[in-house]
């Protein structure tokens, strides 16, 4: 695992989006796997900034997400389909049509997983996957629990996660209980995998996954069992980490 221990949050996301960079001017065909929350948000917006230089060209680009919500659709403003038009699809020169998000309001949930499954595996391998981290340790919205779920699957969120969520909401209960994600094989599945993390409340999660034993309760854990994965955080978030490797 390579590691990247950064200042703060602008100088993390300024070194996580010249991976994402690196990626697209290598193959402008990728595959990229792509992740909501707040972390990336300072990444994406570089992104952006590279392409309206005229640096980057996305217009090859195809990209899968990680999961959305089950029962809001793609207009909602607390959709991840909804995040990513704002934070990143709105300001490249992707086509939309190369972008694909779970579909939170199919009558199926379980279908859609199977379809987005089997969607991922047609346009895959994905070449790099971006994830943040929850706090509980969780990669996409496989949270703690006693087996890793491989395949993209339908999940019962945690107590945890709905608090974590409950900032973008009115309130908490208005937050989804349950949501559509890549279980952690289509995660481990990508060539490359581009973990971010920022600030100390983040540091114990970094730590348990990649300092302690590999355990579906912490489920970034299985990240330790992957070729090739880059950690990008800033010193608030690694110093847990880096403190048990010194
Ligand atoms: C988002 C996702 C989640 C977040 C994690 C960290 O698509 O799958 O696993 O990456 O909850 O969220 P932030 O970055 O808001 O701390």
């Amino acid at each position: 695992m390579r590691i990247y221990c950064t200042e703060d949050y602008e100088a993390m996301s300024r070194k996580a989006a010249a991976i994402m960079a690196a990626q697209v001017l290598a193959k402008p065909d990728s595959l990229l796997g792509l992740a909501t929350g707040s972390t990336p948000v300072g990444l994406y917006r570089d992104l952006a900034a590279g392409c309206a230089a005229g640096d980057l060209d996305f217009s090859q680009v195809r990209t899968v997400n990680l999961d959305e919500y089950a029962g809001l659709d793609g207009t909602h403003d607390q959709s991840y389909r909804y995040f990513m038009n704002k934070n990143l699809f709105d300001h490249i020169n992707i086509d939309k049509a190369n972008t694909n998000v779970p579909d939170g309001k199919a009558a199926d949930p379980e279908a859609e997983c199977r379809r987005y499954e089997a969607l991922v595996a047609r346009l895959g391998p994905i070449d790099i996957q971006l994830l943040g981290l929850g706090r509980n340790g969780h990669i996409g919205f496989n949270e703690p629990a006693d087996v890793f779920v491989g395949p993209t699957h339908v999940v019962e969120l945690t107590q945890s996660t709905i608090d974590a969520n409950a900032r973008f909401f009115a309130s908490a209960d208005e937050v989804p209980k349950r949501a559509l994600t890549m279980g952690v094989g289509t995660i481990m599945g990508a060539k490359k995998i581009l973990l971010v993390v920022s600030g100390a409340d983040k540091a114990q999660a970094v730590k348990a996954a990649f300092a302690g034993p590999i355990d579906p309760h912490v489920p970034a854990s299985i990240l330790q069992l992957h070729p090739d994965v880059v950690l990008v955080g800033d010193k608030a978030a690694l110093a847990a980490l880096m403190e048990v490797r010194a």
